[in-house]
């Protein structure tokens, strides 16, 4: 196979969408700061399952805090490419320069409240208006009937949810399992920042959420005893912890007893590496079970609603 065509200006994007637009199946739009890995792959191949994918590789300043990495990140496209030829279905990918995105004059920004405040929006001010900012642009560029996001970024697709509902974006939302290495440390392209001790370390991100869910199967059901089980684990290990939480998935909201779609959330550094994790989870009396992030927002959900 060959790889996808790169598309980096408007006039090319909406030259090789028209044809895609008009199409019986939905246009899919999987969107990624590239360095691509299994987990953004396995997006697209979800998306691929419901129609002609167009990837977007764009590393966003705007949702990078002045001391976080933009300039580190990893940036190949060749490497990028190489991986999404080995795909059926990509279409395109749409990699725009920072001035095609941002032109010199722009100065209007999304932000989602309420979702978008706790947790991340705590720790990294400014970051979740850095996403809705550019997903809003590059849903009204590329127009798809379909946009696929990582459950590993839980409260990503809840703030892009939340935006899609306010601003009434005509699509539907795929939210796919976050995909892990063999020893469960999710897959993150900020893991190419870990040394190998660090590398080892870095699975405490997992255990601890693991820790979490097993207080939880034995019947604790008082968030800050599961909390702070989940952050004594983390320290122990020498991980700097931003925040361990069990929140309601609805709004992230704390709650007192863990009932209902609750969301375990960690982001903690190992050494220079800031990583995030996270469990979806079921609890009721029945007992506790995985759970998607929403009903609505699986691939089944939404390839049903399709038929
Ligand atoms: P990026 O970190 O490149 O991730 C692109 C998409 O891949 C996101 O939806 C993310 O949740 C998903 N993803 C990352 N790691 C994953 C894993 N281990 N398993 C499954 N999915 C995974 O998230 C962004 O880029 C940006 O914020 C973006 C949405 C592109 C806006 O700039």
């Amino acid at each position: 196979m060959s790889s996808p065509p790169v598309l980096t200006t408007e006039a090319e994007l909406k030259e090789a969408l028209a044809p895609l637009w008009e199409a019986q199946r939905p246009l899919v739009f999987v969107p990624t700061m590239g360095d691509l890995h299994r987990g953004h792959l396995s997006l697209v191949e979800l998306g691929a399952r419901l129609g002609p994918v167009l990837v977007s590789i764009f590393v966003n300043p705007t949702q990078f805090g002045p001391n976080e990495d933009y300039d580190a990140y990893p940036r190949d496209l060749r490497h990028d490419l190489d991986l999404l030829e080995q795909i059926d279905g990509v279409e395109a990918v749409f990699a725009p320069d920072a001035a095609t995105m941002y032109p010199p004059d722009d100065t209007t920004f999304v932000e989602v409240t309420g979702v978008g405040e706790p947790l991340e929006g705590e720790f990294r001010p400014g970051h979740l208006r850095g996403v809705t900012t550019i997903v809003a642009k590059l849903f009204l560029l590329v127009r798809p009937g379909v946009a696929v996001f990582g459950q590993k970024d839980a409260q990503q697709c809840l703030v892009v949810r939340r935006m899609v509902e306010d601003l009434r974006f005509p699509l539907r939302l795929v939210f796919g399992p976050t995909v892990r290495e063999e020893d469960g440390l999710a897959m993150s392209s900020r893991n190419r920042y870990l040394d190998g001790e660090q590398r080892k370390r870095a699975t405490v991100l997992v255990r601890a959420l693991r820790r979490g869910r097993e207080a939880l199967e034995q019947g604790e059901r008082r968030a800050d005893v599961v909390e702070a089980l989940m952050l004594d684990q983390l320290r122990r290990e020498g991980a700097e912890v931003d925040y361990a939480a069990v929140r309601r998935v609805d709004d992230l909201s704390p709650l007192e007893r863990v009932e209902g779609r609750v969301l375990l959330a960690i982001a903690a550094r190992v050494g220079s590496a800031r990583l995030i994790d996270n469990f979806c989870l079921q609890v009721d009396e029945g007992g506790v079970r995985e759970a998607p992030l929403r009903d609505d927002n699986t691939f089944e959900a939404v390839a049903s609603a399709l038929r």
